[in-house]
């Protein structure tokens, strides 16, 4: 974990934490969103017996699905004002299922081999090249034999 890294962390909470309400209320709900959500959700394919990991989840646009879908869904990231709001759906959708970590994704650590499905939708790009890198590495690790990942960005 580098300098950069944590600066770039702490600037995204920032930045993130403010847009909370246009980005639910107006980005989620537009149609190239829309359409993101159904294919990653058609790539990633759950199962109902799947434990599924969104890094960068923001307000829910894709952990929401898949925990209707699958056994369970961590929501992870940086932002609590974020994963406040997903909480808060994820209640009204009466969904028990679905946990939520505030965390810098480059700082997450899981049991190996311990998920099915890991998803992450327009959120990597926030790391530094080396940190993507290793991040792919570790997510790797948590992952079951056979499991799937679906990473579009
Ligand atoms: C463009 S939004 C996308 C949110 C969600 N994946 C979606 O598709 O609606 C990017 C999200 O990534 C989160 N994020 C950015 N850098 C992060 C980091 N290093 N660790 C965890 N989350 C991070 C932001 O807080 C924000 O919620």
């Amino acid at each position: 974990m580098t300098a950069t890294s944590r600066r770039r962390a702490s600037q995204q909470l920032a930045a993130w934490d403010d847009r909370v309400l246009s980005w639910s209320e107006q980005v989620e709900a537009s149609e190239p969103f829309a359409r993101a959500r159904d294919t990653i959700f058609e790539l990633a394919d759950p199962r109902p017996t799947d434990r599924c990991v969104d890094l960068g989840a923001g307000a829910g646009l894709i952990t929401l699905p898949l925990a209707q879908a699958a056994a369970s869904a961590l929501a992870v990231d940086v932002a609590p004002m974020m994963l406040a709001t997903l909480a808060r759906r994820a209640r009204e959708e009466r969904l028990d299922n679905l946990d939520t970590r505030v965390c810098d994704m480059a700082r997450l650590s899981l049991e190996p081999a311990s998920v099915d499905l890991i998803v992450s939708n327009y959120a990597l790009h926030s790391l530094p090249h080396r940190g993507k890198q290793q991040l792919l590495e570790r997510a790797h690790s948590w992952l079951r034999p056979g499991a799937a990942s679906s990473l579009p960005t």
